[in-house]
C-alpha cells in the first residue's frame, strides 16, 4: 500500500505490512529484505534521520531528535583505540528511541489506534514517548521489578503500565496475549522487524563518525539482539553498496548469570536454547530465551567475532570506573564496558585494532 517493504518468513511466505500482522502464519519471524542501502547523509539534520533515505520507514515527524549520539575517545583513560558511543544520550535514556519512533511511525501509517509493547524497562519506555508524541495510546507489559523510575517514566508520558508477575517470557507472552484479544498494534522490539531500520543507524553513525570507515570490533550487549542485529544489518548495507570492504568483527556480551547465546555460540549451535536465568543487575540483557537467537549467532558468526560473558563484578567495577570518569550509566550500560576491559586486559586478539562500545541507558532511571 504505502511504498513500505513486505514481511518475510523465512518458509517463503510474505506479507504487506498491516497493523495486526506480527508474525508468519507458521509462527516465524518476519523479516524485511536485505541489500544495499542508500548513502546519503543529509547534512543539517542531527539526528538519525540524516540517514532517511537509508530507512524504510517515512517517520521524520515524530523525530524527539533520538541517534547521533557522541562517540567519545576513551584514550584520555588509558585505552587508546577504544571508543564509546553515549547512547544513553538518547532523548528517553536509552538506544531503544532509534527503534521506537520507527515502530510507532509504521503504526501510524499503518492505522494503529491502540499499541502495546513489552519490555525490561527501555523499550517501554521508549514506546511510551514515542506514542505520546504520535498521540496514540499505549499499554506497556512489564516484569515485576522493573525499576521503579522507569515505571514512573512510561507513566508519566501517559501510558498504561501492567506489571507481569512472572519472567520477562511471561511478560512477553502477557503482552502477545493481549494483542491477540484486541487487534491493538504490537509495537515489539522483537518481533517487528522495522524496529532494525532504528538500531541500525548505530553502525551508519559508528561509520560516519569514523570518517567514513569501520572499526575492527563492534562489542555489543545481547538480551534480545536488537543493537547486535540492527548494527549487524547497517554495516551489511554499507559493505553491499560497496562503502566498506569488511564488516566489523560483533563481540556479543551477555551476563554470566543468564547467557544462553554464549551457551550456544561456544556449543556450536545453530539454535539458542533457553536458559534458567539468575538474577542479575544487568536487567536490560537478562533474556533466557531469545527469540531471534539464531539471527544473532548468524550475524556473530559471519563477522568472525564472539560472544563472551561477564560476571557481576565486572559489571559493578566497569559501573564505578565510568562513573569515576564521568559518565552515568544504569548496569546494563556498563556491560559492554566490562567486556572491553576484559578482552583488553586478556591481551585477546579480539581487542586488536579499533573498538567501538555503546553506553546504553543512562544512570538516572536506574534503582542504585
Ligand atoms: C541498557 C540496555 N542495554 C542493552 C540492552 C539489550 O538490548 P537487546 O535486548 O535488544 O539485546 C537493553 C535492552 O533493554 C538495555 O535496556
Ligand atoms: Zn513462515
Amino acid at each position: 500500500m504505502s511504498g513500505l517493504p513486505n514481511y518475510q518468513c523465512s518458509c517463503g511466505r510474505s506479507y504487506a505490512p498491516s497493523a495486526e500482522r506480527w508474525r508468519c502464519d507458521c509462527g516465524g519471524l518476519l523479516d524485511l529484505p536485505a541489500g544495499p542501502l542508500v548513502w546519503n547523509p543529509r547534512a543539517g539534520d542531527h539526528s538519525l534521520w540524516r540517514y532517511r533515505d537509508a530507512i524504510a520507514v517515512p517517520g521524520r515527524e515524530l523525530s524527539l531528535g533520538e541517534g547521533m549520539t557522541p562517540l567519545v575517545d576513551a584514550s584520555l583513560d588509558g585505552e587508546p583505540g577504544v571508543r564509546l558511543k553515549l547512547e544513553y544520550a538518547s532523548p528517553t535514556g536509552s538506544f531503544k528511541d532509534r527503534g521506537a519512533v520507527m515502530l510507532v511511525a509504521l503504526a501510524r501509517l499503518l492505522g494503529a489506534s491502540r499499541l502495546v509493547a513489552d519490555s525490561s524497562g527501555n523499550a517501554g519506555t521508549a514506546v511510551a514517548a514515542y506514542a505520546a508524541r504520535a498521540g496514540l495510546p499505549a499499554e506497556i507489559f512489564v516484569p515485576a521489578g522493573t525499576s521503579e523510575k522507569k515505571l514512573l517514566q512510561i507513566r508519566g508520558h501517559g501510558a498504561e503500565v501492567t506489571v507481569v508477575d512472572g519472567s520477562r517470557k511471561d511478560t512477553a507472552a502477557a503482552a502477545a496475549g493481549r494483542v491477540e484479544a484486541t487487534g491493538a498494534f504490537y509495537a515489539s522490539h522483537v518481533y517487528n522487524p522495522y524496529f532494525y531500520e532504528g538500531t541500525k543507524t548505530y553502525a551508519l553513525e559508528v561509520f560516519e563518525q569514523l570518517g567514513g570507515t569501520a572499526p575492527a570490533t563492534l562489542v555489543l550487549p545481547a538480551g534480545n539482539g536488537t543493537l547486535v542485529l540492527g548494527a549487524y544489518l547497517g554495516f551489511a548495507g554499507l559493505r553491499a553498496a560497496g562503502l566498506v570492504d569488511r564488516l566489523p568483527r560483533i563481540v556479543a556480551v551477555q551476563a554470566e548469570r543468564c547467557a544462553p547465546l554464549a551457551a550456544a555460540f561456544a556449543a556450536g549451535r545453530e539454535e539458542v536454547a533457553p536458559v534458567a536465568p539468575e538474577p542479575t543487575v544487568a536487567e536490560g540483557i537478562a533474556i533466557a530465551a531469545p527469540a531471534r537467537g539464531a539471527h544473532m549467532l548468524r550475524a556473530v558468526r559471519e563477522t568472525g567475532g564472539t560472544v563472551v560473558t561477564v560476571s557481576e563484578e565486572e559489571v559493578a567495577r566497569s559501573h564505578a570506573s565510568l562513573a569515576a570518569r564521568g559518565l552515568w550509566v544504569e548496569p546494563t550500560g556498563a556491560v559492554a564496558y566490562a567486556a572491553v576491559r576484559r578482552l583488553r586486559s586478556e591481551g585477546s586478539p579480539y581487542a586488536e585494532g579499533e573498538i567501538v562500545a555503546p553506553l546504553c541507558g543512562s544512570g538516572l532511571k536506574a534503582s542504585l
